[in-house]
């Protein structure tokens, strides 16, 4: 059996782009695997949350997986902190990751060029803590969205790294994953690239979101003035637009508006509240379990428990392997 590992960091509700990309598969397919989805808090502490933002967010999250339609008692739920052996595993892996490597990842650019102010050795490091997440229960497959297919690259380096530098196979080379489909990037409603809960809000649409507030967020999505040319190629917003229909819509309605914007006929309005529908159908159930389970503090803290129970006993096994293999003395 497979092992398969996923998270997510808790900045927020979890968005359409985070279902799509890491959840929704992967809610099937854990009772084909061995699954553990995680939140990564540690990660989270790049952005310096207060204690109760950290504590909200983490909640939140939680809720939100459940949700999506994770169940504790097949896959391990678990929070990074209740495993701290992944900061030591961090630690170990740091000692063989290269500046040079580390300050070319994308994100780590990117980060640095919008937050100036605070490019902390969180930041560059993030990818050796994302390696010590999956490496520590020795997963094979991570269910991720394209974003995160250069930090995968980095994992299966530090992985074979560490196997070579010790003569030992203790590490799989993980493979970003999304269940036999392509990797998905779902773009955001403001015409950028990639929906994301850090940009505008209006471009994101929250999996708790009511329908009113998906019905104005979508209304308000950018366009253009519409073709003028029969068959020509889509600027990308409306591109994006479509790969959002694509996303939760029938493949009739998004057949028929892609005919409409062929022919010249395509009338914006129509198609964004189709659209607007289409998603309030798709995250109902999703929402509606969020609702329930938001309520019901004690069943969140017994999931939390017992994942962190699950979690460590696969983590403390990898984490007193490496010990040994380094040479240091047993715990
Ligand atoms: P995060 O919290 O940014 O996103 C969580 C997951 O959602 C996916 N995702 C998207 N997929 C498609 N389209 C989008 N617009 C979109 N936005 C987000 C991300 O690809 C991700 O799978 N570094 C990770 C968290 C993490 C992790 C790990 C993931 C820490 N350690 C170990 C896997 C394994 C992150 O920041 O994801």
């Amino acid at each position: 059996m497979d092992i398969v590992l996923s998270g997510i960091r808790p900045t927020g509700n979890l968005h359409l782009g985070n279902y799509l990309g890491a959840l929704k598969n992967f809610t099937k397919m854990q009772h084909e695997n061995t699954c553990y989805f995680f939140i990564a808090d540690y990660h989270s502490l790049t952005t310096h949350p207060t204690p109760q933002n950290l504590q909200g967010n983490v909640k939140q999250a939680l809720v939100e997986y459940l949700a999506a339609g994770l169940d504790p008692e097949i896959a391990t739920i678990f929070v990074q902190s209740d495993l701290p052996e992944t900061a030591e595993l961090y630690l170990l892996l740091n000692m063989n990751a290269y500046m040079g490597e580390l300050e070319r990842v994308t994100t780590f650019k990117e980060k640095a060029r919008k937050q100036p102010q605070n490019i902390n050795a969180g930041l560059l490091t993030y990818p050796t803590l994302m390696a010590a997440d999956i490496l520590i229960h020795r997963a094979h497959k991570v269910p991720v969205g394209k974003d995160q297919e250069q930090h995968l690259e980095m994992t299966r380096t530090f992985a074979r790294r560490f196997n070579r530098m010790y003569n030992a196979e203790i590490f799989p080379e993980p493979v970003a994953y999304n269940f036999g489909e392509e990797l998905v990037k779902i773009p955001g409603l403001d015409g950028s690239a990639k929906m994301s809960k850090s940009d505008d809000e209006n471009s994101a649409i929250f999996l708790a979101d009511e329908p009113e507030a998906i019905r104005k967020k979508v209304m308000r999505a950018v366009t253009d003035a519409g073709p003028t040319v029969k068959n020509s190629p889509k600027p990308e917003p409306v591109e994006n637009l479509f790969t959002l229909m694509k996303a939760v819509s029938q493949p009739e309605t998004v057949q028929y508006f892609d005919d409409k914007y062929n022919s010249c006929e395509i009338r914006y309005g129509d198609m964004k509240k189709q659209l607007a529908e289409d998603m309030i159908l798709f995250t109902a159930p999703i929402r509606e379990k969020i609702k329930e389970l938001k309520a019901n503090d004690t069943y969140i803290r017994k999931v939390m428990d017992m994942g962190k129970e699950k979690a460590h006993v696969s983590g403390a096994a990898t984490v007193r392997l490496v010990r040994e293999i380094i040479g240091f003395r047993p715990y």
